[in-house]
């Protein structure tokens, strides 16, 4: 364990750049590692998770190498052609890796084992296991579908129409990467929208992937399988979910100005910045432009006093990941705000409703847990106690940044147990923000 005690801050001012999008890094490696020839991409995420993927990568066959900072190479082996990896594969703290991987591996006639750390091994996998097994793969999961767990992939698969159950890419893209090497057209439904980096990228590398909304909103995904990619020259965005600490962590405290670079706006993923417009936050869009098949913009954040919302649950799918930064918003907002619909938030890296109720509950906030969501009374931009001891993050980097942000705006800081895990999304995080806080 690697404690911390996160100060109070002078201003956040300045400029700086956060790395590469992570659901994107893990993508551009997986489809380089499918197309034949040589994927180049530059703004990689070198976090732990996307390594996990390189790794399992290479495992099966491709040849993954780093040139320089952010810039990789992947020379795929096409289609169908995944190798029988040697050994488990380790997936770490990744959640996306595993999900996807076992999507890769259900279509192709090899066996791979997954394992990963305490954190991913608590994680529900039902949700591809059951997909995948209708297109033919065989499972051997450790009690209730977690992991460790085994693949025998199908040879050959058999196309699906599959209706996602829970709002969720991972789940989505496993299905459509089966569908890769599956004769047939796959077919993903999914009644609320979710990120849809997979859908650009697949197309970016010449699969056959059409898009239909219908009238209530529902996308139909069609994918012909038995698809052949072409390598592609990738630039990754900036990772809203990274940018997320610093947005938040200016417009707490006061006379921050701070401009963060480069950063991705997919619609499926800018669910915050709208949130704290409506909380009151002025965060300004400049230099917008396309980077990597993804709308990007330069954002200017400035200190800003927010008030309480009730959050419309319908937002909840382009904000996911970014719960615990916005509850660190809402308890230094003026009145109440009330979040609903997050049940998945119980099944992500720790179970993020309650691990935040208690953390910011021992920063001197005052907050109330319900059976899907927050109820924050904000301090009205009053900053928090902070912690006597140390907050536990149970090895979740998003509630370990969240809180280290909360620490900024706190009287007596806020300890956090271990930074470590920080480094599976952020490794550059404390860096950055000690080079801005004075
Ligand atoms: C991700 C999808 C989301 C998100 C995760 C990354 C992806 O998970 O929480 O951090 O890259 O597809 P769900 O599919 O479980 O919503």
């Amino acid at each position: 364990m690697k404690p911390r005690r996160f100060m109070p801050s002078g201003p956040l001012r300045g400029t700086i750049r956060v790395p590469g999008d992570k659901s994107i890094s893990h993508r551009s490696i997986m489809l380089g590692a499918l197309a034949v020839g040589e994927t180049r991409v530059t703004g990689l995420l070198e976090g732990e998770d996307v390594l996990s993927t390189a790794a399992a990568m290479r495992a099966m066959g491709a040849r993954v190498e780093r040139l320089g900072e952010g810039e990789w190479s992947v020379h795929g082996v096409g289609v169908g052609a995944l190798l029988q990896p040697q050994d488990p594969l380790d997936m770490g703290n990744s959640g996306t890796s595993t999900r996807l991987l076992m999507g890769l591996v259900a279509s192709h006639p090899i066996t791979a084992t997954f394992i990963g750390d305490a954190s991913l091994s608590k994680r529900p996998m039902g949700r591809v296991i059951g997909p995948l097994s209708q297109m033919g793969a065989a499972f051997d999961a450790s009690e209730g579908g977690r992991l460790p767990l085994t693949v025998r992939g199908a040879q050959p698969a058999v196309p699906i129409a599959y209706r996602l159950p829970v709002a969720s890419a991972q789940v989505k893209s496993a299905v459509l990467l089966a569908g890769l090497n599956t004769p047939g057209i796959t077919t993903v439904i999914e009644p609320v929208p979710t990120r849809d980096h997979s859908e650009r990228m697949l197309r970016g590398f010449g699969a056959d992937l059409s898009v239909e909304v219908e009238a209530d909103g529902t996308r139909v995904i069609r994918l012909v399988g038995e698809a052949e990619l072409k390598p592609q020259t990738i630039e990754v965005p900036g990772d809203p979910s990274s940018a997320a600490f610093f947005i938040v962590a200016a417009l707490l405290v006061p006379g921050s100005e701070l401009t963060i670079l480069n950063v991705g706006l997919n619609p499926t993923r800018a669910g915050l910045i709208e949130v704290l417009r409506q909380m009151g936050g002025d965060i300004a869009e400049v230099n917008r432009r396309e980077v990597g098949g993804e709308p990007v913009a330069d954002l200017v954040v400035r200190h800003s006093a927010l008030k309480g919302i009730a959050i419309d649950p319908a937002v909840v799918p382009s904000m996911v990941d970014e719960f615990p930064a916005l509850f660190v918003a809402a308890a230094l907002a003026e009145g109440t705000t009330v979040t609903t619909g997050l049940e998945e938030l119980r099944v992500t890296e720790s179970d993020r409703i309650s691990v935040m109720a208690a953390a910011l509950t021992g920063a001197g906030a005052r907050v109330t847990e319900t059976e899907d969501g927050l109820i924050i009374e904000g301090t009205g931009g009053e900053v928090l106690r902070g912690t006597a001891g140390a907050i536990a993050t149970h090895l979740d980097h998003r509630i370990a940044m969240s809180m280290a942000v909360a620490g900024l705006a706190s009287r007596a800081g806020v300890e956090v147990d271990d930074t470590r895990p920080i480094a599976t999304s952020f490794p550059v995080f404390e860096a950055l923000l000690d080079g801005l806080a004075t």
